[in-house]
């Protein structure tokens, strides 16, 4: 269908791009139609605060995190209630080194502390903790029934081997979607040596972009978050939020920004390009992509606006280098966000996310090395098997291979240290699914038998299944040694679609790595009222990961530095 000028301005849809494509265009369910319309690029971009932890000892820092009810400004002059942690939206980054366990890498107990209550309805709102992206056994990798219940608490144990940007993130069962719309979701960054020795920007230039959408109702100073999941559908909104603000802007030297791109909303994927103007696309705008889901890339992938936008799929992460300098002082660069294939949703000042505003000239020896880091490529002919996996809608439920979520049902069981393929495929109707499976990182093979863009071919654990599509991805289970086979990782796992309404309903399922490994629910969450501190609860760290074992197998899987 097409749509005219004024049709579009009857939606509300002007003030987006030239490349907006309005097809499949539906009519938000919402109470009201849309949110209030609020001038943008007028507060500045927050950066999220990096936590400290409580306290450290030889091998382990220890961090505690309270999922907590807050008030905060979102919409100019009105506080909206938001779920937490640490009370803040989006949470504090927790930034962690990681690397060789014995020479440099650092463990984490991070404790998290549910003090949410009750909802609007009187149910008590259990929450789940995942950090996802990283390699975490059963118990503490935030399996959607292993609870942490309101005046409850859970020491989650992560072993941070792998550089890269990730992020935690609520998974209780059902109920993902509305508690990570409410604001359940923070930035977990791990760097090691390797990284930290390349000359890329650092500092106050590696900023994060933690981006979502939210739908607001205004009643007098009270901006109600109004969680929406049409029907167990998607759940949409018409306001951008970069790092918790709307629309903000960015003042910026002439030189280059290393960004962490990550993308916590529920249901809603962007297509990121950048413009010197806001309401058409300029053409040669470039962002250099160093890094995706599992860490830096093998070498840099420049975009050049308008086309190939970046992608960002809901959970996806990408890093991406803006050289300013490409600009003068007082130039405006817009992110935009181009349009969508597939689940479309017109809600459309969502087509420019924020602004940068170029202010001042400063000295940059930062450079972008090439190669960046050296990734290891799987190979196909040693893949043990092959798993077909068809995400689809049938009988009002979100399925894969025809079933829904059963925390009993095992739907594959790789050997430990197996390599295998695995063919996710979307028979259409009108929706695109992020794959992620958790425990691994995996490389994408092909997409309908064709190479996949350049940028999506380093480590990744989300993967854009458009319509139509079948996706070939090839991971490792685990290292081959056997001498390895003792801690690292057996056990169960889950495998979703990263729509938070598609999960919920109920596209999610569990495989298992080996045999024998711990139960997901082996360490349950513990009353408040049990909780030590750091220093009595561990008077020696913690030792549930085969460290060694983990170094070697990283050195073996990402060659030289990983
Ligand atoms: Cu980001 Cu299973 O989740
Ligand atoms: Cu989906």
């Amino acid at each position: 269908m097409k749509l005219n000028r004024r049709d579009a301005l009857r939606l509300g849809l002007m003030g987006g791009s030239a490349f907006f494509v309005p097809f499949g265009v539906q009519k938000p369910l919402h109470a009201a139609p849309f949110s209030p319309q609020i001038p943008r690029f007028v507060k500045s971009l927050p950066i999220p605060k990096v936590l400290s932890p409580e306290y450290s000892d030889e091998t382990t820092d220890y961090y505690k995190i309270t999922l907590q009810k807050n008030r905060v400004e979102i919409l100019p002059n009105t506080t909206t209630e938001i779920w937490g942690y640490n009370g803040l939206f989006p949470g504090p980054i927790i930034r962690q080194r990681g690397g060789n366990p014995k020479t440099e890498g650092r463990q984490s107990v991070v404790r998290f502390i549910n003090t949410l209550g009750q909802d609007d309805g009187d149910c008590d709102i259990d929450a789940v903790i995942h950090l996802h992206g990283m390699a975490s056994l059963p118990q503490y990798d935030g399996f959607a029934t292993d609870f942490v219940p309101p005046g409850h608490f859970k020491d989650y144990i992560y072993p941070n081997d792998r550089a890269a940007t990730i992020w935690y993130h609520d998974h209780a069962i059902d109920k993902t979607s509305r508690n990570v719309y409410m604001g359940l979701a923070g930035m977990y960054i791990v760097e090691d040596g390797f990284e930290l020795d390349l000359p890329l920007p650092k500092g106050e230039y590696d900023v994060p972009l933690i981006i979502r959408d939210a739908f607001f109702e205004q009643n007098g100073s009270d901006a109600k978050l109004v969680f929406d999941n049409r029907g167990e559908k998607s759940t949409y909104g018409d306001v951008a939020l970069v790092n918790g603000v709307p629309w903000p802007k960015m003042e910026v030297a002439r030189r280059k920004y290393r960004f962490r791109l990550l993308n916590t909303s529920p249901s809603r994927g962007y297509q990121l390009a950048l413009s010197r103007e806001e309401d058409r696309m300029t053409v040669g705008e470039k962002m250099v992509v160093i890094g995706s889901d599992g860490g830096l890339l093998e070498k840099p992938v420049t975009l050049t606006s308008p086309y190939p936008a970046l992608k960002l799929d809901m959970a996806e992460r990408y890093e991406i280098i803006i050289d300013f300098s490409d600009y003068e002082i007082n130039d405006c660069v817009y992110l935009k966000n181009i349009g969508f294939s597939g689940s479309i949703d017109v809600d459309t000042r969502i087509h420019t996310l924020m602004r940068f505003d170029v202010v001042r000239d400063e000295p940059d020896n930062s450079t972008i090395p090439d190669p960046l880091r050296p990734v290891k490529r799987l190979q196909e002919s040693d893949a043990v098997r092959t798993r077909t996996f068809r995400f689809e809608r049938s009988f009002s439920q979100w399925l894969i291979n025809g079933r829904g979520w059963d925390e009993n049902r095992v739907d594959a069981n790789p050997g430990f240290g197996d390599i295998e393929i695995w063919e996710f495929e979307n028979p259409g109707s009108g929706w695109f699914h992020p794959i992620h499976v958790h425990l691994i990182d995996m490389q994408m093979l092909d997409r309908n038998g064709l190479p996949v863009h350049p940028h999506e071919q380093g480590w990744k654990d989300v993967f854009h299944l458009g319509e139509f599509e079948k996706l070939r991805v090839i991971g490792e289970f685990g290292p081959r040694k056997p001498e390895y086979m003792t801690r690292f990782i057996h056990g169960k796992f889950m495998m979703h679609c990263h729509n938070l309404v598609h999960e919920d309903h109920s596209m999610m399922t569990v495989f298992e790595v080996g045999e024998n490994g711990d139960e997901p629910k082996s360490d349950a969450a513990k009353p408040i009222a049990e909780m030590k501190s750091f220093k009595e609860t561990y008077p020696e760290p913690p030792q549930v990961y085969d460290m060694e074992a983990i170094e070697e197998f990283d050195e073996e899987l990402y060659g030289e530095g990983r």
